[in-house]
């Protein structure tokens, strides 16, 4: 990891110094644990598939089964991933100081790593919801391949994440609001700052005066937001950004 120390010390010193920290996480985060990220040229969903065709409502009830299984396909790959040791150091460092981990991954690899009370601002993979709804639903056993269904009304089971086109969860989006203008240090990881309302977060805080930390081995669109870029992996540069004042 080849990143400048003075910067490095300069933002280890906020950190030490800040009473809350406000973190966001993006697909960057878990690209070293063989998640594939959204806009990764090379391993990039976006590459290889159109997510703007499969995720969303419409597409879904469109052609359920492609959809679902476009989810079973990548709750199989997801399943198989480790946290890096970027998520443990988040996870030490919220044992040691205050923060509010904001992410927008829905890999639940913060939560594997032993973060608690994570922010999932667009769900979580492995979560279903109902579609539509009775009020009574229950399912029946599912067809491999086909999303539950309701036994009495026939409604369909859905991913429990955020589509394209859909509002945040409610009091995530709060949580994620009310912890950006309540912190000294926003620090940024592995995300392109590039799907709102996320990446309006940073500049947030910063209106709120926090200084911003931005984690990113290429360039991303809240370098500008940023107060120090770390140009680096998340996995090699977060262990010696976060490392206890003893270290
Ligand atoms: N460490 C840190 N950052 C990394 C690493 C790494 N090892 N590898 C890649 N990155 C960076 C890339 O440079 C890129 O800027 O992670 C970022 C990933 O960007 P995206 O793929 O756009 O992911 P993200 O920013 O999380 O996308 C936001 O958009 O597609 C929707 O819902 C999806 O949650 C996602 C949202």
């Amino acid at each position: 990891m080849v990143v400048d120390a003075a910067l490095l010390a300069q933002a280890r010193a906020w950190i030490a110094d800040a009473r809350n920290i406000f973190v966001l996480t993006g697909a960057g985060i878990s690209a070293e644990s063989g998640v594939p990220t959204f806009r990764d040229a090379l391993t990039g969903l976006w590459a290889r598939f159109d997510p703007e065709e499969l995720a969303t409502e419409e597409a879904y009830r469109r052609q359920p089964a492609l959809v679902w299984q476009w989810y079973q396909h990548r709750r199989e790959m997801v399943a198989v991933a480790r946290p890096n040791p970027a998520h443990y150091a988040l996870a030490e460092l919220g044992r040691r100081k205050s923060i509010t981990l904001i992410t927008q991954n829905i890999d639940g690899l913060h939560q594997q790593a032993g973060s608690e009370h994570v922010v999932e601002l667009h769900g979580n993979l492995f979560a279903n919801k109902w579609l539509d709804t009775c009020g009574r639903c229950d399912t029946v056993p599912p067809i491999p391949g086909d999303p539950p269904h309701c036994a009495l009304c026939g409604a369909m089971m859905r991913p429990g994440v955020v589509w394209f086109g859909e509002d945040l969860p409610r009091v995530a989006r709060f949580r994620a609001d009310h912890a950006a203008q309540n912190c000294e240090v926003c620090l940024v990881v592995g995300t392109s700052g590039l799907v709102y309302p996320a990446a309006a977060l940073p500049g947030l805080a910063k209106e709120h005066g926090a200084k911003v930390i931005v984690v990113n081995p290429q360039p991303s669109a809240l370098d500008e937001t940023a107060d120090i870029v770390l140009a680096a992996a998340a996995g090699e540069c977060l262990p010696a950004l976060l490392a206890g004042e003893s270290a």
